[in-house]
């Protein structure tokens, strides 16, 4: 019987009971009331116009568009992670956990999962880990429909998780601060749904405009990249305006450690180039890198509009902004960065969360 959680669900139910025989088919014990369900007849009503881009409505604080233009963005970025990652979609001991023999089968969670390219596309988790569930949850129904049978979309605001303590043993969470308010409240939901050794891999970039040596770039009109820094600038008050905070992507294991839920924090950075100019023998991949990011950024300059607007800019302001950063990414006089943050750690047995806070 095929489950009604979510949509696009080729997942058919069983029991989640760890006493089971492996790789039976998967159901969410106690099973609730699925957030939403998206049928061809109310798809509409999740997405919202705003400055001719299309919005998500569950969640409205959150201002980047979830449209085609929006998926572009995200299959660049997607690529450029996974060469960061060394040709990988996860940092840390993912494989030992997803392939260490249990009784049941192994759950995986990627909260704001966008076009859910790292749960399907192909080579992605559902298909490294055949033997484990992948669920993709987001605020927009942007996900594709003909997934593999261990993949399943689920649509809802992942500052509450509507699933039972303890049953992932991975959750990703990549690029979605922007779309929490309370982040170490977010991350104690995480410990809560996470299996006592399970693992979790946190991945943001920095709110900045930054230069080769991860510092701020420079304004100055001769040499600097003055609009590229007025938009970064902007874009941060807006995000601080809406109640995010935007200091999150440089304090993950400051943030982790704080939960007491986790333990073996590793923190990495990565200054990620944005442009065509990376040489050097010794990483051809950079160039690559600097290719996907600059064409992501490109697609991102203009998925601002709804953001700015809503804050309260005027559309000629938020033209100017827009258009003097593309100046400085098209005709660049300086070599922007990007600094990205990638954090993994481990679900300590000790911990259970405060019985408040348990899914009912
Ligand atoms: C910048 S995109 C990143 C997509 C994907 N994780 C990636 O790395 O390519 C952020 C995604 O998170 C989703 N999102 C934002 N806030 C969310 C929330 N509170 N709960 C669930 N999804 C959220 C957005 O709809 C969007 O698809």
């Amino acid at each position: 019987m095929p489950s009604t959680r979510g949509y696009n669900n080729s997942v058919p139910a069983a029991t989640a009971d760890d006493d089971e025989p492996d790789f039976v088919y998967d159901v969410v014990e106690n099973d609730p009331d699925p957030a939403y369900v998206v049928t061809p007849e109310n798809e509409h009503e999740f997405f919202r116009v705003v400055c001719d881009r299309e919005l998500n409505t569950i969640q409205t604080f959150y201002l980047l568009p979830s449209d085609q233009e929006e998926l572009r963005r995200y299959a660049h970025f997607h690529r450029m992670m996974f060469l960061v990652m060394g040709s990988r979609n996860y940092v840390g001991p993912v494989q030992q956990i997803l392939t260490a023999p249990t009784r049941r089968r192994k759950r995986i969670l990627d909260v704001g999962t966008g076009g859910g390219l790292w749960c399907v596309l192909a080579m992605e988790m559902a298909e490294e880990f055949p033997n484990a569930i992948v669920y993709g949850a987001d605020v927009a129904p942007i996900q594709p429909r003909l997934v593999p049978p261990n993949c399943n979309f689920e649509l809802f605001d992942a500052q509450r998780i509507p699933f039972p303590n303890e049953y992932f043993d991975l959750v990703h969470a990549r690029c979605v601060h922007i779309g929490i308010r309370n982040y170490p409240e977010f991350l104690r939901e995480i410990a809560r749904v996470l299996r006592p050794g399970g693992i979790v891999i946190l991945a943001e970039t920095e709110i900045n405009a930054l230069s080769e040596d991860k510092m701020p770039i420079e304004a100055g009109h001769t040499g600097g990249a003055p609009g590229w820094h007025a938009l970064w600038d902007q874009y941060r008050r807006c995000l601080a305006g809406h109640g995010v905070d935007t200091s999150v992507p440089t304090r993950l294991r400051a943030l982790l450690s704080d939960t007491n839920a986790f333990d073996n924090i590793i923190a990495q950075e990565a200054a990620i180039p944005i442009g065509f100019w990376p040489k050097g023998k010794s990483n051809p991949g950079l160039l690559t890198i600097g290719q996907y990011s600059w064409m992501e950024q490109d697609l991102f300059l203009t998925a601002l509009r709804p953001l700015f607007m809503s804050y309260g800019l005027t559309e000629h302001r938020a033209k100017v902004l827009i258009e003097d950063a593309q100046h400085d990414l098209y005709y660049p006089n300086t070599r922007p960065y990007t600094c990205l943050h990638i954090t993994h750690a481990r679900k300590r047995s000790s911990w259970s969360p405060p019985s408040a806070t348990r899914y009912q």
